[in-house]
């Protein structure tokens, strides 16, 4: 099983005061992926980090064996790649929708290092996904619209997470990112995904450890 698989929570939630603190929670619970979230302000209307927050993540992240898979929710992603893998990144993936040279940004993160994937948009068919299938190791299924944490899982997800398992084999990661808790992830995982983004349903729960677990619970049936 690939080493993307699992919960991944997204820091985006977290209490960026004390983000050593809240990471180190989740790991010793037993996430093995840590989710940064990068926005532009272009892409998506809103900003958030950039890579001195993977600078400051990676020792930690690295130490407790786990890895840090960056989504870039930026226009010309290319442009950004080298700068994610040289703070730390060991996994990026690019949106299909930002950027008309897609394949050369995930050549370009395989280059520099690290595993690639492709996000999809709610609004971009499964199919995208066909012509850059020898480029990828993970494909993001958004399941909510990029941009903000804690909005409502969009119901229809599990049939296109469907479409994209069928389309990409069984070696590559499916990634479902945004409302998935331990009431979304069920139908995400039987419907073929292995990669489980959480962002508030961890860092918003009273105790994010237990959330951590429960929700891999959930995902394994
Ligand atoms: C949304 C981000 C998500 C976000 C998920 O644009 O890509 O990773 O952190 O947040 P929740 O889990 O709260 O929907
Ligand atoms: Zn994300």
């Amino acid at each position: 099983m690939s080493r993307l698989a699992g919960v991944a929570p997204s820091v985006l939630a977290a209490d960026f005061a004390r983000l050593g603190e809240e990471v180190a929670r989740v790991l010793e619970a037993g996430a093995t992926v840590i989710h940064v979230d990068v926005m532009d302000g272009h892409f998506v209307p809103t900003l958030s980090m950039g890579p001195p927050v993977v600078t400051a993540l990676a020792e930690q992240v690295h130490g407790a064996g786990a890895l840090l898979d960056v989504h870039l929710m930026v226009d010309r992603p290319e442009r950004h790649v080298e700068a994610f893998a040289a703070a730390g990144a060991d996994h990026v993936s690019v949106h299909v929708e930002a950027t008309p040279h897609v394949l050369y940004a995930l050549q370009a993160i395989r280059t520099a290092g690290c595993t690639a994937g492709v996000a999809l948009n709610p609004g971009t068919p499964a199919e995208a996904v066909a012509a850059v299938a020898e480029a990828i190791d993970l494909v993001l299924c958004m399941t909510v619209n990029p941009g903000w944490g804690g909005q409502p899982f969009i119901a229809s997800s599990p049939e296109k997470i469907r479409r994209l398992r069928a389309l990409v084999g069984a070696d590559v990661v499916v990634q479902v990112d945004g409302g998935i808790d331990a009431g979304t992830v069920g139908a995400c995982a039987g419907a073929g995904a292995n990669s489980f983004v959480a962002g508030s349903a961890v860092f918003g729960a009273p105790d994010p450890a237990q959330a951590v677990r429960e929700i891999a619970r959930r995902a394994a049936g």
